[in-house]
C-alpha cells in the first residue's frame, strides 16, 4: 500500500523545523551569505532543540529518528537557508559510516559527544585529484603496531575548519584499487591541519575547507568496518545521505517557488499582475510540478531506507531530479522577478547561487545518472541484498 500520510510526530517535527527556519535562520541568512559568516549561534540553538544528529542511534543517547524524519527536517531548514542547513546537517554525513561500521565502544564515544554538545564532524572523502573517481584517492593509512598512520590531503570538506572529528577514507592497500580503501574515525589534533577556507559562489554560510593529515596516528579501534572495505562503506553512506541532499534541494525549490508566486501576484505590467499572463502561469505551473515530484522522489528514497531496503537507484533518482529541479526552479524564479531578480537586494538571487552546489556535492548530477544507468543495466546491482 502506498500511503503518503505523515504521522503526528512527523508533522510536529516538520513544524518545529519550519518554525526554526522562519524565526532563527531566515532573519540572518542573507547577512551571513554576504559576509561568508559562520552560524555558530544557530548551530548551538539547533542542537538545543534537537534538530541536529537526528539519526544518532537511541542506544547511544541519540533521538534515533528515521530517514524520512530527517528529510522532512532538512527540507524545512533549507527552505530557510541551504548553506546554514549544510552546516547543521554535515554531522549526519560523517556519522553514517560510524553507525554502519563502528564498534559499540567507538559509537558510544562518538555519538555520546555529538549528542551532549554542539560538536561537529566532517566527512573526508574527496581529494584534489579524486572527486567523482573515489578509488583514485592517494591519502595513505599505514599500519604500525596497534595504530594506523594517516598522510594525505582532503578538499571541499564541509565544516572542516570547525570539526572535532573527521571520518577519513584512506588507502590501506594502494595497489588494490577500490578494494584497498579503509575508513577511519579521526579525532582532531595538532597533526590535522586546516589549510584553506574556500570562498564560494553560494551556500556561503557553510564552511568548506582543505584538511591535511600529517603523520596522524589513529588507534586501530577507530578503523570503521573491515580493513579494505571502505569503498563500499562510502557508497552505502551516500545511499543514506543523498535523500537528505534531495530534501534540501526541494527546500530551495519550494522557497524559490513561493517567492516567485508572491511576486507574480504583486508585480503589475500591461495593466495586470504578471500572474495573469499565461507566460508566467506556465512557468509557475512547471515550478510547482518540479517541487512536487522532487518531494515525492525524496520521500520514496527515504522510506525504502526506513523499511530496511536498498535504495541506491531511488537515492540517485531523487538526488539528480531534485538538484536539477532546484537549479531550474531558482533560475525561473529569477526570470519571474525580471531585472530585480538579478539584484542582491531581492531573495531569489541567493537561491540561484545556492542551488548550484546541489548538482555538485555528494555526487554530481552526471554521477547520479551513471549510478542510475549501471543499476538499470547491470542486474548484479539491482539484485544485490539490502545494505545493512
Ligand atoms: N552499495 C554497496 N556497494 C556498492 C555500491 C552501493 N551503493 N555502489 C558500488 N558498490 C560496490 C560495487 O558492487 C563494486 O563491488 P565489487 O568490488 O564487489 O565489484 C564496488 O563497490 C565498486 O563499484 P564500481 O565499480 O561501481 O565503482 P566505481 O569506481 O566505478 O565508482 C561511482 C562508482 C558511483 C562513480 C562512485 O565512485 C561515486 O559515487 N562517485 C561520486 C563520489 C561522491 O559522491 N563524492 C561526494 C563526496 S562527499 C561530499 O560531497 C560532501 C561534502 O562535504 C562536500
Amino acid at each position: 500500500m502506498v500511503d503518503f500520510t505523515l504521522t503526528d510526530e512527523q508533522i510536529a517535527l516538520r513544524e518545529l523545523a519550519h518554525d526554526f527556519a522562519e524565526k532563527e535562520i531566515r532573519p540572518v541568512a542573507w547577512e551571513l551569505d554576504k559576509d561568508g559568516g559562520w552560524p555558530q549561534d544557530i548551530i548551538n540553538k539547533a542542537h538545543e532543540v534537537g534538530l541536529m544528529n537526528t539519526h544518532a542511534p537511541e542506544r547511544f543517547g541519540g533521538p534515533g529518528l528515521g530517514y524520512l524524519d530527517g528529510c522532512l527536517i532538512e527540507e524545512e531548514l533549507a527552505w530557510g537557508c541551504s548553506g546554514i542547513t549544510t552546516s547543521l546537517g554535515a554531522n549526519g554525513l560523517a556519522s553514517a559510516p560510524i553507525a554502519l561500521g563502528g564498534s559499540d565502544e567507538v559509537q558510544d564515544e562518538f555519538f555520546g559527544e555529538l549528542v551532549a554538545e554542539p560538536k561537529l564532524a566532517s566527512f573526508c572523502l574527496t581529494e584534489p585529484g579524486a572527486g567523482s573517481d573515489v578509488s583514485s584517492m592517494r591519502t595513505r593509512a599505514e599500519k604500525k603496531g596497534d595504530k594506523y598512520v594517516l598522510n594525505g590531503q582532503k578538499c571541499f570538506i564541509t565544516n572542516g575548519t570547525y570539526a572535532d572529528w573527521y571520518t577519513v577514507y584512506a588507502k590501506t592497500d594502494p595497489d588494490a584499487g577500490h578494494r584497498g580503501m579503509s575508513c577511519f574515525l579521526v579525532r582532531r589534533d595538532d597533526t590535522v591541519v586546516i589549510d584553506k577556507k574556500e570562498d564560494k559562489m553560494g551556500q556561503r554560510a557553510s564552511n568548506t575547507a582543505t584538511v591535511t593529515f600529517n603523520d596522524t596516528e589513529v588507534d586501530a579501534k577507530y578503523l570503521i568496518g573491515e580493513e579494505n572495505k571502505g569503498f563500499k562503506l562510502a557508497m552505502m553512506t551516500l545511499d543514506r545521505t543523498r535523500p537528505g541532499v534531495a530534501a534540501m534541494a526541494t527546500g530551495i525549490a519550494q522557497a524559490a517557488f513561493e517567492y516567485a508566486t508572491e511576486y507574480s501576484k504583486e508585480r503589475v505590467q500591461f495593466g495586470v499582475p504578471i500572474a495573469m499572463h499565461q507566460a508566467i502561469q506556465f512557468m509557475i505551473a512547471d515550478m510547482a510540478t518540479k517541487v512536487h515530484l522532487s518531494r515525492l522522489a525524496t520521500w520514496n528514497s527515504a522510506v525504502l531506507l526506513d523499511q530496511g531496503k536498498r535504495n541506491t537507484i531511488e537515492s540517485s533518482h531523487a538526488k539528480r531530479f531534485a538538484s536539477d529541479s532546484a537549479m531550474e526552479v531558482a533560475t525561473d524564479a529569477v526570470q519571474v522577478y525580471g531585472g530585480y531578480g538579478f539584484i542582491k537586494e531581492y531573495p531569489v538571487e541567493k537561491l540561484m547561487r545556492d542551488a548550484k552546489i546541489m548538482q555538485l556535492y555528494e555526487g554530481t548530477s552526471q554521477i547520479q545518472r551513471l549510478v542510475i544507468a549501471r543499476e538499470t543495466l547491470l542486474p548484479r546491482r539491482a539484485e544485490a541484498p539490502a545494505a545493512a
